[in-house]
């Protein structure tokens, strides 16, 4: 049977359009999910965009439209961003679709009627900027919500709570039974250590007095469903919810990608909802840290330093380099800078001077000496030992990218290329063949460097996928599509080979 694989990305907030750090888990969910391919599972890939809730009505209001208008408006914006970051994902899910709508209602009902859901008058401090209301433990020493700096607003109000409380014990229980279930470890940590404190029920309503942009309540038309119990339920539906064939196939695989500011709700709230609704709990959560400038965190209202758009990197260089420069560049788990400096320096290290280097003095050689056509060789020990070496390589990125280890599997890339730029450097092709008596030698050399181009461009794919084709291309191949791909030293003599045009240009 094959494997499967089923990824999400969190659902993007429409109240603003995507930058750098939406663009980052949208890589990352693809990277991952095209090596998942390679190495032979059927993969499922969804993202998409959470469209309900106070803020959207509220910027709506502002700018004199409705809200469906302004939804239809900016989830279009991340739609048309994914190709433009080489971005293949399967679906795209807007909590405003009528089939995710019915699947909200239908999970309200089930959980009302297991009498795990309950009305009581409330008060609470409400941050709009997290749609929910906070903990102690949400609030700095200042009373302001850590992650937005704001003072939350007291509110008092009758609303249904679900009875998350009665699940505390048995998601200690699931987390500590399962190391794997939240990664990395760090976050794991953080989640049991919000469940030291006893579990608050969560409120799952909103009176549609204070909000009429949302999933009406089934058992209660004079109220709307809370944004995030909305939102959460995205990972169902867009599957067809229970008893669909899709469901049944990929639900018991999904890993979901999100970043540190949305633990609480994804690690306790979510699988939470999952036991009343007597769903398996999901495989895994996988945590990564933010992307910032100076020391805040990048997002809509904090522009980087001297107006530079991380982003914009897409149009200038190319949707790949930047993929695997988001890759490479976060530890990740970790918070990660981007500046326009630390861009380049890398850029030019890795890319531009390693792999771009590599490319165009083998092909080029190999077209000006060769006549464009791959030498015929016997390899000698020199050429084994590199193949071997770079194989190792190939293994360590497989057993990284199964372990989630995103920026390790990347340096295996830049390794390589660093590897056969040695390989060149020692023995120098370029003056071999100024000598009629070496040009044999000279043909292995510019043959093991062929090899190893296209092994590296195979190895390569999941990061920079329109890079290899090209590297490829110059080489007569094709695309890796399976494992079967990775062999060194079997391509055909003789088989043209072009100059390869300039892949990464200079900044
Ligand atoms: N709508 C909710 C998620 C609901 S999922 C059921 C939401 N939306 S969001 O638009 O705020 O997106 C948050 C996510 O965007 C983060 O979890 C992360 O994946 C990504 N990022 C936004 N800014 C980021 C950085 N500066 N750095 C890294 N990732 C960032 O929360």
């Amino acid at each position: 049977m094959t494997e499967k694989f089923y990824i999400t990305t969190p659902i993007y907030y429409v109240n603003s359009k995507p930058h750098i750090g939406h663009a980052y888990t949208s890589i990352v969910a693809d990277i991952f999910t095209r090596y998942q391919k390679l190495l032979g599972a059927e993969t499922y890939f969804l993202t998409g965009t959470d469209e309900h809730g106070q803020k959207i009505a509220t910027s709506a209001r502002e700018r004199g439209i409705s809200p469906k208008e302004l939804c239809d408006e900016v989830s279009q914006t991340f739609r048309d961003l994914l190709p433009e970051i080489n971005v293949e994902n399967n679906q795209f899910i807007r909590t405003t679709d009528p089939e995710h709508k019915k699947v909200v209602q239908e999970a309200l009902n089930y959980v009302h009627d297991k009498g795990l859901i309950y009305k009581q008058d409330y008060s609470g401090d409400y941050c709009q900027g997290c749609e929910r209301y906070l903990d102690g433990d949400d609030l700095n020493s200042e009373g302001l919500c850590k992650d937005h700096l704001k003072a939350p607003e007291a509110i008092t109000e009758s609303n249904y709570f679900f009875k998350m409380s009665a699940f505390q014990d048995q998601l200690i229980k699931h987390i500590e039974d399962n190391p794997d279930f939240i990664t990395p470890e760090q976050y794991r940590k953080e989640t049991l250590g919000f469940l030291k404190e006893p579990l608050q029920d969560m409120c799952v309503s909103r009176s549609k007095e204070r909000l009429t942009w949302g999933i009406e309540i089934p058992f209660d038309t004079e109220f709307v469903t809370y944004v995030w119990f909305d939102a959460l339920l995205n990972y169902c539906s867009a599957l067809g919810y229970k008893g669909a064939d899709k469901f049944e196939k990929f639900w018991p695989e999904v890993h979901h990608l999100l970043a540190k500011d949305i633990v609480k709700t994804h690690c306790v709230y979510w699988p939470t909802m999952l036991m009343a609704l007597d769903i398996p709990l999901p495989k895994r959560f996988l945590v990564h840290g933010y992307w910032l400038t100076g020391d805040h965190k990048i997002s809509k209202s904090i522009k980087s330093e001297e107006e530079f758009v991380p982003l914009d990197l897409k149009d200038k260089v190319g949707p790949d380099p930047l993929r695997f420069f988001l890759a490479a560049a976060m530890s990740f788990g970790r918070d990660a800078t981007f500046g326009e400096e630390i861009f380049k320096e890398k850029y030019n290290a890795d890319l531009a001077n390693n792999i771009g280097n590599l490319i165009s003095r083998s092909t080029n050689l190999v077209a000006k000496n060769f006549d464009g056509k791959l030498p015929e060789a016997v390899f000698e020990k020199r050429e084994e030992e590199l193949f071997a070496a770079l194989t190792q390589y190939w293994e360590d990125l497989k057993t990284q990218i199964t372990n989630f280890e995103l920026n390790k599997a990347a340096d295996q890339i830049t390794a390589m290329g660093r590897l056969v730029n040695k390989y060149i450097d020692e023995h120098e092709p370029w003056k071999m063949l100024k000598d009629e008596s070496q040009r044999e030698a000279a043909g292995r050399v510019l043959r093991a460097m062929c090899e190893s181009i296209r092994f590296i461009a195979g190895a390569a794919q999941g990061f920079m996928p329109d890079i290899s084709a090209k590297m490829l291309e110059s080489l007569s191949e094709e695309p890796a599509k399976d494992l079967s791909f990775f062999v060194l030293g079997k391509m055909q003599a003789g088989s043209e080979i072009t100059k390869c045009p300039p892949l990464f240009p200079r900044l």
